[in-house]
């Protein structure tokens, strides 16, 4: 088990896996450190759909393409980044979860107050553990417009009340990946 300090610095967003599928087991122990991270009154919101079907991780994607699309077609002349982003989504045969074996998407109870903030933390509480067994993670949030269709949430077979706040992939990295810069915050003190 790697130090804590360390899993953080070197946790990365994974675009590139092995063939190698992830364990029932892996992704048990994942969601059962996902219960350890903080929620507003202790609610614990979440719940977790896992996807491992093939079949189904292709409909989430296309689905998704179809939606972040139109959203993006206004953005490309005034952002690079948009730009970028389309062209990947257009080019034909991509999979916006880059043919990760194993999908969890993290639900949240609506009616809890603090559902979002609850639901990121048991994200990233979830990806430094997969960091911590050299499981490699990203978050989709690419495929968030096609979750927020309600029916579509419910033929994936999420429980009623409840809404997609975290598509996270797993899998076992191929290579290493660069880690993007990181800005200086802006910080202010107040002594
Ligand atoms: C809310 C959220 C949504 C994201 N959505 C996507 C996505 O749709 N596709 C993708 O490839 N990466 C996505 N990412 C990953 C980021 O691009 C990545 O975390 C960032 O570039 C920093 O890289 P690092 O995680 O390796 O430090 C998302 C990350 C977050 C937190």
């Amino acid at each position: 088990m790697k130090d804590i300090v360390e899993v953080i610095k070197t946790r990365r967003c994974v675009r590139e896996f092995s063939e190698k599928q992830v364990p029932d087991e892996e992704i048990e122990f994942l969601i059962d450190y996902a219960r350890y991270a903080p929620s507003g009154f202790n609610m614990q919101p979440w719940s977790f759909l896992v996807v491992k079907n093939k079949e189904v991780m292709r409909k989430i994607s296309e689905h998704g393409k179809k939606s972040m699309i139109p959203m993006l077609e206004p953005m490309k002349d005034t952002s690079p980044k948009a730009r970028d982003f389309l062209v990947f989504l257009k080019t034909k045969g991509t999979d916006m979860f880059y043919n990760a074996p194993v999908l969890v998407i993290i639900l949240g109870n609506k009616n809890a107050p603090t559902v979002d903030y609850d639901c990121a933390m048991a994200a990233q509480t979830m990806m430094l553990a997969a960091q911590s067994k050299g499981i490699g993670s990203c978050w989709i949030g690419g495929v968030q417009p096609a979750l927020m269709d309600e029916s579509f949430l419910k033929e994936l077979g999420a429980p009623a009340g409840y809404k997609a706040i975290a598509p996270l992939i797993f899998g076992y990295p191929k290579g290493k990946t660069e880690m993007p810069g990181r800005a200086e915050p802006e910080v202010v003190w107040l002594r």
